[in-house]
C-alpha cells in the first residue's frame, strides 16, 4: 500500500513536492490545501487528488494521511506541524522550521514525545554532493574543520516575493544548517552586517565562532537584477580544505588533493531523497536522524542571535 501523504501550500515550492512525489512509486498524494483555495484546486486537478480544501487540519482529520507537507509560508509552521502531530500525523516542515527558537521549542518537544515525528526541510542534508563533502571530513582526510565560509546569492525578486521574512531566515538558514552538519557543533560570538541597513533586496553577512574551534563566515546577497553567482563553500581544514561551487566542482586540496566529477555522484535530486527519506521513516516506524528537529532549533538560535545583531529580532 502507498504511504498517503498530504500537502500544505501549493505555492512554488509546495508545487515541487507535488513533482517529486509523483516520481516516488510508493507515495500518493491524498489532499492539498492552501489558503488560496484556487491554489489548492489547480495542484488537486493536475495531481488527480479528490480532496482539497483552505483548512489543511479539516483536511487531516477528514483524510488520515500517513504524513503531511508543510510548505506554507514560514510563520505557518509552527501551529500547523504542532495540529498534525497531536493527530499523530508526521510531517515534513519546510525549513525554517519556526520562526524563532522559543516558537520552535514547543514542536521539538512534542516531536520528542513521539510517535509522530517532524523531518525538518534542510534538503541540502540530502544533496549527493554535500553528503560527498560531509563523508570527506568525517573521514579524517583533511583533519579539524578551521574555517567554513558559504555564500548564496538570490536574484533580487526574492526582495518581492518574500517580503515578509528576513534573508537569513529564508536563505542563510541553508548555510547555518550546512555549518553545524560540517563543523560538528554549533557556534557563538555571532555577529551579522547588512548593506543597505534594513533592506530586504541587500547582501548580508554573518561571522561566528564555531564551539568545535571552526570559524563561520556566511554571505546572502538578494541583489543580483539578473542570473545570481552560484552558491559556494569553501572549508579550511588542519590538513587541507575544500572548495564546492554547486553544480560545477568539488575540490579536495591538502594530502590527498583531487577534484570529484560530480557527474560521477549522480544527479542531485536532493528533494526527492529528502521527500524518498520521509517516505522510508514512516513506512518503517523509524524516526528521522538524517536532520532532526533539534538541529532545526540549533540553526534557528545562530539565526536568532544573527538577527539579533542586525537589531532585527
Ligand atoms: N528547501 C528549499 O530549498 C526551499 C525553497 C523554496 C521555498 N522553501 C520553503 O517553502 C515554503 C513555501 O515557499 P514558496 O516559495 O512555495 O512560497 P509561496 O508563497 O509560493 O507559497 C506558499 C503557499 O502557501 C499558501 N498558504 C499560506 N498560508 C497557508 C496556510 N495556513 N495553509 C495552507 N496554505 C497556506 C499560500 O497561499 C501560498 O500558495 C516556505 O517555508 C519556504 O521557506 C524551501
Amino acid at each position: 500500500m502507498a504511504v498517503k501523504l498530504a500537502l500544505a501550500g501549493a505555492g512554488l515550492f509546495g508545487q515541487e513536492h507535488l513533482s517529486v512525489i509523483a516520481r516516488i512509486p510508493d507515495a500518493q498524494v491524498v489532499a492539498i490545501a492552501d489558503r488560496n483555495e484556487t491554489a489548492a484546486r489547480t495542484a488537486a486537478e493536475r495531481h488527480g487528488v479528490k480532496d482539497w480544501g483552505g483548512d489543511i487540519i479539516d483536511l487531516l482529520r477528514h483524510t488520515r494521511p500517513d504524513g503531511v507537507i508543510i510548505a506554507s509560508p514560514g510563520q505557518t509552521h509552527v501551529p500547523l506541524a504542532l495540529a498534525a502531530l497531536e493527530l499523530g500525523i508526521p510531517a515534513l516542515v519546510e525549513k525554517p522550521m519556526a520562526m524563532t527558537a522559543s516558537q520552535a521549542l514547543p514542536l521539538v518537544e512534542a516531536d520528542a514525545r513521539g510517535p509522530a515525528f517532524v523531518l525538518p526541510g534542510h534538503v541540502l542534508r540530502f544533496s549527493a554532493p554535500h553528503r560527498r563533502i560531509a563523508d570527506i571530513i568525517g573521514s579524517g582526510e583533511i583533519g579539524r574543520v578551521l574555517s567554513f565560509s558559504a555564500r548564496r546569492h538570490r536574484d533580487d525578486s526574492h526582495a518581492v516575493r518574500y517580503p515578509d521574512i528576513d534573508p537569513i531566515m529564508m536563505t542563510m538558514i541553508h548555510d547555518i544548517d550546512l555549518a553545524l552538519w560540517m563543523t560538528g557543533g554549533t557556534a557563538r560570538d555571532v555577529h551579522a552586517w547588512r548593506s543597505p541597513d534594513g533592506a530586504q533586496r541587500s547582501q548580508t553577512m554573518v561571522t561566528a565562532k564555531g564551539d568545535t574551534g571552526a570559524v563561520w563566515s556566511l554571505a546572502t546577497s538578494w541583489t543580483y537584477p539578473g542570473e545570481a553567482a552560484p552558491d559556494r563553500i569553501e572549508i579550511v581544514a588542519e590538513r587541507g580544505g575544500i572548495d564546492f561551487e554547486t553544480g560545477t566542482y568539488i575540490r579536495q586540496y591538502g594530502d590527498k588533493p583531487r577534484s570529484i566529477d560530480l557527474a560521477e555522484l549522480g544527479p542531485d535530486d536532493s528533494l526527492l531523497n529528502e521527500v524518498s527519506y520521509f517516505v522510508h521513516c514512516i513506512r518503517a516506524g523509524e524516526r528521522p536522524s538524517v536532520v532532526t528537529a533539534r538541529d532545526a532549533l540549533a540553526g534557528l538560535e545562530i539565526a536568532g542571535a544573527a538577527l539579533s545583531s542586525l537589531g532585527r529580532e
